[in-house]
């Protein structure tokens, strides 16, 4: 594996070291403000704003820095900015040296950072909504560009597998044998979400039978074996049920990335008593609490965050402060990110104020909430079923393929059934995971199944198609077609641009791992693909009037087809040979 410095990255050296020798000692290594432009390849911004400084006029430090800029042209341009234009040699060796790698030249900046990320985290005995949906797409991007990156990422399911409800699911089996949940397949999510629903009836019609659910709680919390063994398989089954839905999806969390609150449970004692000791935690009207600065209510009051209910119970806030104390001291995080919806913002802004004063999250550690917004039906309300009860995701990925399927029924594709089959479903989860994805993360989205299939636009499905004819382009080729890279031939302007725009797939995954919006990833492959189409209609490739000319032209392509296929699969989205 070797690193390809990218040509972007090599202009802001050039202008940095140039502008370096143009100024005063103290301005030394002043930012470049490097972009790309329409009027140029790139534009350095620099000189402006380090010329105030020097007290010098932009025009003439412009012109100092032009002329002692190392291996690009550049021109002073408009009240003192560059213009920079990079040599066709430049751009080919680059596109060269990244063909020439397995992993197309990218550095892996965020090697040896421990990252944990707490995503999906659906309930046992429960569907998964899109809620769920959301959280297990987003993560899921956020795992692999972070790997891909170097970091050494550890999947955590916090999944729902404790508190008082198993109370009353455990005594509602045990007096209703004839229930039937288990085994069921793909069924056996829907059966036990029906058995939750009668289960809490009957809590709320009966009070004696929410008296004995009550005692059945505290059966499963003094560790009964006949009332383990029932969680036990409850846990279980729901757990096999998310994995089915998760290998369906396309999603990396498997059997051992389950990380349930109940492994918590010994823990929560010692969050308490250890949140009291120092003071941080206060008992209040039987209630322990913890209240964070700024955090009031709409009665300007302020909000405490419980630790541990009045009844003795513990919330959700002391599992998510036990988490954090095993990430930090178990997992050595160095950066803890939890993707949960965004209505849940003030819990973890409290739950990581808390963890900071207790000295359980140190300086070093990064704990991020990483929110998004709700998934909304075509009439801009949550998206719900015509009945009002929360969509399955299993449910939702038979719509997308029902609608690829007849989008691809339209065409004349000359698959047999079952390469039909794998197509329909590989774009029926593209549509799925790009609408999700391409959308800014925190904003709210409307899941319209037509839209998502559609085969132009700034779909997944686009993309997928995008890189199916980058590949059969190359299999028209041949397979020797990909061969030396001739760098001595001039760029045609399409090339050009092509080319830059590979070049800054690395600056694009950079910024996600910073920013982890995935949506930047999405904007990229789909100008990436509107770049390929340019050059395509601009620039014969197989009837290439010289074999050199062609030769360039198919490297520029196999770099496109292997920038879209792992960009597509950094976002969880497989990328077909042939759609
Ligand atoms: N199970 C919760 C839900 O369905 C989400 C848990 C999110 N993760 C966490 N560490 N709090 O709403």
């Amino acid at each position: 594996m070797s690193d390809v410095v990218a040509i972007k990255d090599q202009v802001e050296a050039a202008v940095r070291a140039a502008l370096t020798e143009v100024l005063p000692a103290e301005l030394a290594g002043a930012d470049p403000v490097v972009r790309r432009s329409d009027r140029a390849d790139f534009q350095a911004d620099g000189t402006l704003a380090v010329a105030r400084k020097a007290g010098r006029a932009p025009r003439d430090i412009g012109a100092d820095v032009a002329v002692r800029l190392h291996g690009f042209a550049a021109e002073v341009s408009g009240p003192g900015f560059l213009n920079v234009t990079v040599p066709d040699a430049a751009v080919w060796s680059a596109v060269a040296a990244r063909l020439a790698d397995a992993r197309l030249g990218l550095a892996t900046p965020h090697d040896g950072e421990r990252v944990v990320v707490d995503y999906s985290a659906p309930n046992v005995a429960k569907e998964m909504h899109v809620g769920h949906l959301r959280s297990s797409v987003i993560g899921d991007a956020l795992v692999r560009v972070l790997g891909h990156l170097g970091a050494r990422v550890t999947r955590q399911n916090h999944i729902g597998d404790w508190g008082t409800q198993f109370g009353m699911l455990i005594q509602y089996l045990e007096e209703h044998p004839e229930v039937s949940w288990k085994g069921q397949g793909a069924e056996t999510m829907s059966a036990l979400d029906s058995l939750y629903k009668a289960a809490r009836a009957a809590f709320e019609a009966d009070p004696a039978f929410a008296d004995r659910s009550r005692a059945r709680v505290v059966a499963l919390q003094s560790g009964d074996d006949a009332t383990l063994t029932v969680w036990r398989d409850l846990v279980a089954e729901s757990e096999k049920a998310f994995e089915t839905v998760y290998r369906r999806l396309g999603v990396l969390l498997d059997g051992g990335d389950f990380d349930g609150e109940s492994r918590y449970n010994d823990a929560l004692p010692a969050v308490v008593a250890d949140l009291l000791a120092s003071g941080i935690a206060t008992e209040s009207d039987g209630a322990v609490v913890t209240f964070t600065d700024g955090v009031t209510g709409p009665d300007g009051d302020p909000v405490p965050l419980i630790v541990r209910k009045k009844d003795g119970g513990f919330g959700y806030a002391a599992t998510d402060l036990a988490t954090i104390r095993l990430r930090v001291e178990h997992y050595r995080a160095d950066r803890i990110l939890y993707v949960v919806d965004a209505r849940q913002a003030l819990h973890f802004r409290m739950v990581f104020d808390t963890a900071r004063r207790a000295g359980w999250l140190p300086a070093a550690v990064d704990a991020e909430h990483v929110p998004f917004g709700t998934v909304l039906g075509t009439d801009g309300r949550p998206f719900k079923t015509r009945s009002g009860r929360t969509v399955r995701l299993a449910d939702l990925l038979d719509d997308a393929e029902a609608a690829v399927r007849t989008v691809l029924a339209g065409r004349a594709h000359g698959f047999t059934d079952a390469e039909l089959d794998a197509v329909v479903h590989a774009a029926a989860i593209a549509a799925i995971k790009y609408a999700d994805l391409s959308t800014t993360r925190t904003r709210d989205y409307v899941f319209d199944v037509e839209q998502m299939v559609a085969t132009t636009g700034d779909t997944g499905v686009y993309l997928q198609y995008a890189h199916a004819r980058v590949r059969s382009i190359l299999r028209r080729a041949g397979a020797t077609a990909v061969g030396h890279v001739d760098t001595t031939l001039p760029l045609h302007e399409a090339e050009k641009a092509l080319a830059l725009t590979l070049d800054g797939f690395e600056a694009t995954l950079r910024d996600v791992a910073g920013t982890l919006e995935p949506h930047r990833l999405c904007g990229y492959l789909y100008d990436l693909a509107t770049a390929f189409t340019r050059f395509y209609d601009a620039c014969p490739v197989l009837r290439a009037d010289d074999d050199a000319v062609r030769t360039n032209r198919l490297a520029l392509c196999d770099l496109t087809g292997r920038t879209l296929a792992t960009g597509l699969d950094l976002l969880g989205i497989p990328a077909p040979e042939r759609m």
